[in-house]
């Protein structure tokens, strides 16, 4: 049984005050969860609670959603058995009262819920992937790096946010995060060479004022050749875009000038054409739901076509893009819709409508590796979480050694049919 809740305001690896909460078992077990902060956020996500209050933290500060964990969620969950996830999330939502969860905020709520469900792991004795998926949770994901960091992530000139390598030939998760590491330092090296910055982004990246996103990509295509690995089989390609982020009145503002969306969807294309790109995310507007749909016409049979800001991890946003047929792709970010069992709810629906999935990180972290568990409990396949680099990206990267190493001969890394050939 839950006995108290309580919470506190933590920094994030921005150095932004966020959410941290503990949750006491009556058996004495106590588990924390921290709450990951997004900077390039869909409009459409669950609300994050601000105090707004300019003489602290530049109004960022947290206390507002700290006080609705302990005055209001904790006790409304207090006496009920941990182990019942789903209806402590119901009395979460009921108790905020909110569509968005605006009125107790989306981060106060996340951090009950995953905490509760790390307690009621340690108190049955599983590793969270075990008691959240079963016996059935075996797959450990194919990382994506995001070894260069543009848009809203890093003071630069790249108008595309995340470039990704993805190491699909590699037989194990251990030699994907090597592969990766090997990689990251081989760029590292290429860029310094070409006379670029080697600064890092939000997401342990660099940031180079590269001349265009083609660069960006030609960069990786480098790195992963110098390090020894073939492009496309060992290593492939992926971007997000973000595509949100640049695009007002009608039309994308990317690379200097004005595009629609048709010309950026053939940009897409030809990018696909001419590299080893595995999944592209937030291609386009996240409320351009025609034109998604004709780019995934498009592109959907050759690459992964993941909505991050476009489903924000909502099951209703999920289900509208299924019953019209946009993207193929489900991101997963918990903080987004700000409940466990509704995370869930949303994995399911993608992989029963033939949807991927793949887990992520925030722009802002915490050292809490829920998300590591929490792929590997779904068998998602895929898991983002920034560079090869950087304590808060790692900590995700070296949770998941961990469950490879418990889950021994059970375990399985499924590579490239993690991304299968859509309806081609
Ligand atoms: P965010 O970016 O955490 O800043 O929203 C991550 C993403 O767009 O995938
Ligand atoms: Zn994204």
């Amino acid at each position: 049984l839950i006995e108290a809740v309580g919470a506190r305001e933590i920094l994030d690896s921005r150095g932004n005050p966020t959410v941290e909460v503990e949750v006491l078992l009556d058996d004495g077990i106590v588990q924390r969860a921290a709450v990951p902060s997004g900077a390039s956020t869909g409009a459409f996500e669950a609300y994050e609670l601000r105090d707004g209050d300019k003489s602290r933290y530049n109004g960022k500060g947290v206390l507002k959603a700290v006080a609705a964990v302990v005055d209001e969620l904790g006790p409304a969950i207090e006496g009920v058995e941990a182990s019942e996830q789903r209806i402590i999330d119901e009395i979460l939502i009921e108790t905020d009262g909110t569509d968005n969860k605006s009125r107790a905020g989306a981060n106060a709520i996340l951090g009950v819920s995953l905490a509760v469900a790390k307690a009621a792991a340690d108190s049955a004795d599983l590793p969270l992937f075990r008691y959240l998926g079963g016996p059935n949770a075996h797959v450990l994901p194919v990382p994506l790096f995001n070894v260069i960091n543009g848009g809203s992530h890093a003071d630069n000139g790249i108008d595309c946010q995340e470039f990704f390598l993805a190491p699909i030939g590699a037989a194990s998760f251990s030699e994907a995060l090597r592969w990766g590491a090997e990689t990251y330092h081989v760029l590292h090296s290429e860029l310094k060479a070409a006379g670029y910055t080697t600064g890092l982004g939000d997401e342990g990246g660099f940031a180079p004022d590269l001349g265009s996103n083609r660069e960006g990509l030609d960069f990786l295509v480098k790195a992963i050749e110098k390090a020894g690995f073939t492009v496309g089989t060992d290593i492939a390609l992926g971007m997000d875009v973000a595509a949100t982020e640049f695009y007002s009145e009608g039309k994308y503002h990317f690379e200097g000038k004005p595009w629609t969306a048709a010309e950026l969807t053939d940009y897409y294309v030809d990018l696909v054409d001419n590299y080893p790109i595995v999944t592209i995310e937030d291609a386009l507007a996240e409320d351009s739901w025609e034109d998604w749909k004709a780019l995934t016409e498009k592109l959907g049979v050759k690459t992964q076509l993941v909505g991050d800001d476009l489903f924000v991890t909502n099951p209703e946003r999920l289900k509208q893009g299924i019953d019209l047929g946009v993207a193929n792709s489900l991101l997963v970010k918990v903080n987004q819709i700000g409940t466990l069992s509704e995370t869930l709810d949303a994995v399911d629906m993608a992989h029963r409508a033939g949807y991927t999935s793949m887990f992520s990180h925030r722009s802002g972290e915490t050292e809490d590796t829920t998300i590591a568990d929490l792929v590997v409990a779904t068998n998602a396949g895929q898991i983002k979480s920034g560079a090869p680099a950087r304590s808060e990206r790692v900590a995700k990267y070296n949770q998941l050694l961990r469950i490879e190493e418990e889950l021994g001969d059970a375990g399985s890394f499924i590579g490239r049919a993690a991304f299968p050939r859509f309806k081609g």
